[in-house]
């Protein structure tokens, strides 16, 4: 339920990043700066075999994004996924580390002032950083409330100048049946691909994702860069990213090619509107007992409500 006078998506500060991330940040940037002299974080931590992203974490929290709801343990959201390149159970996270990610690089063409590909390490450093506290809806009515580190889509898109014909962005996992061998099922319509209006992608809410938990994102959570639309059903936020295209017509989404029925493009969550098969009236909370009441565009309606004015022919909630 809503708190009076408070927005529906707040929690307590005392549920942010475990004091322990910190500190772990701290003893690797001391260990390492003493190990090769001279160099900068991101060379030594490539030298140790770890992320050479790890000195960003952990990011700026950005207080505005609180919560209703306990963060879900990390360990609970690491072990129960959906990540169809790497198999369709929730148990994906043992297989997923077959995923390569690094080098990885982001490819930004379509309509913009100049495309280009870059590397995800150079990317991520060009870009602001923060953590937010989001509720996490899926399709399948279970939830959670997890610390998401990303770069504000509407910085990126500023970033990437797109020319004044894009209305939509497409997002695009990787292809690679070979590492992926979900990615050998012919009947998905592979790779993975996801969209927004550009209005959508310059609400205040999306995020460009490269952390969990005041880390960098693992294989499971989609790394090294998955979208989170905190307000749409949890199938709009496409992991593992390598290209991302400005254009003019609504691009066909994964699911909607699987099975258009069920899952369309705008996919915003709604108790009131059933999945075919299913109410999505209320929630499962993972880790807990409790069926929560599912909220209207997942209690972000203040900030993403208004997008969707003019709108009311579409399958909005599909
Ligand atoms: N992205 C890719 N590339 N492949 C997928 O199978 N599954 C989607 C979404 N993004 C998926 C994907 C679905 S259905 C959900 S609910 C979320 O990822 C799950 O994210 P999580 O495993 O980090 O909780």
């Amino acid at each position: 339920m809503l708190i009076k006078n408070r927005p529906g998506w707040e929690m307590p500060e005392s549920q942010a990043t475990p004091e322990s991330v910190f500190l772990n940040r701290r003893s690797f940037m001391a260990g390492g700066a003493g190990l090769i002299a001279g160099s900068t974080l991101p060379q030594v931590a490539a030298a140790q075999g770890a992320d050479p992203t790890l000195d960003l974490y952990p990011a700026k929290k950005n207080a505005a994004y609180t919560l209703d709801r306990p963060v879900t343990e990390e360990d609970l959201a690491a072990n129960y996924n959906n990540f169809y390149e790497f198999g369709t159970s929730k148990d994906v996270a043992a297989a997923s580390k077959k995923l390569v990610s690094r080098p990885w690089t982001v490819t930004i063409d379509g309509m913009v002032e100049k495309p280009l590909e870059i590397g995800f390490d150079d990317l991520v450093r060009k870009l602001p950083l923060e953590e937010r506290l989001y509720r996490f809806r899926c399709v399948e009515a279970w939830s959670m409330a997890v610390p998401w580190t990303g770069i504000p889509l509407k910085a990126f898109v500023a970033f990437a100048k797109p020319l004044s014909g894009a209305k939509y962005i497409r997002f695009e996992t990787f292809l690679n049946p070979r590492m992926a061998s979900g990615q050998s099922q012919r009947w998905y319509p592979w790779p993975y691909t996801e969209g927004l209006t550009i209005a959508e992608a310059t609400n205040e809410l999306p995020l460009l994702v490269t952390g969990i938990y005041g880390k960098p994102i693992p294989a499971q959570h989609g790394a090294p860069l998955r979208l989170i639309t905190p307000w749409k059903y949890g199938f709009k936020s496409v992991k593992s990213i390598t290209k991302i295209s400005f254009v003019a017509e609504r691009p066909k989404t994964f699911w909607e090619g699987l099975q258009a029925s069920e899952y369309g493009f705008w996919a915003n969550v709604n108790p009131e509107v059933p999945h075919p098969r299913w109410s999505q009236a209320s929630e499962q909370v993972l880790g807990t007992r409790d069926r929560k009441p599912t909220l209207l565009f997942n209690g972000y309606g203040e900030q993403v409500a208004g997008l969707y004015k003019g709108l009311e022919s579409e399958r909005l909630y599909m």
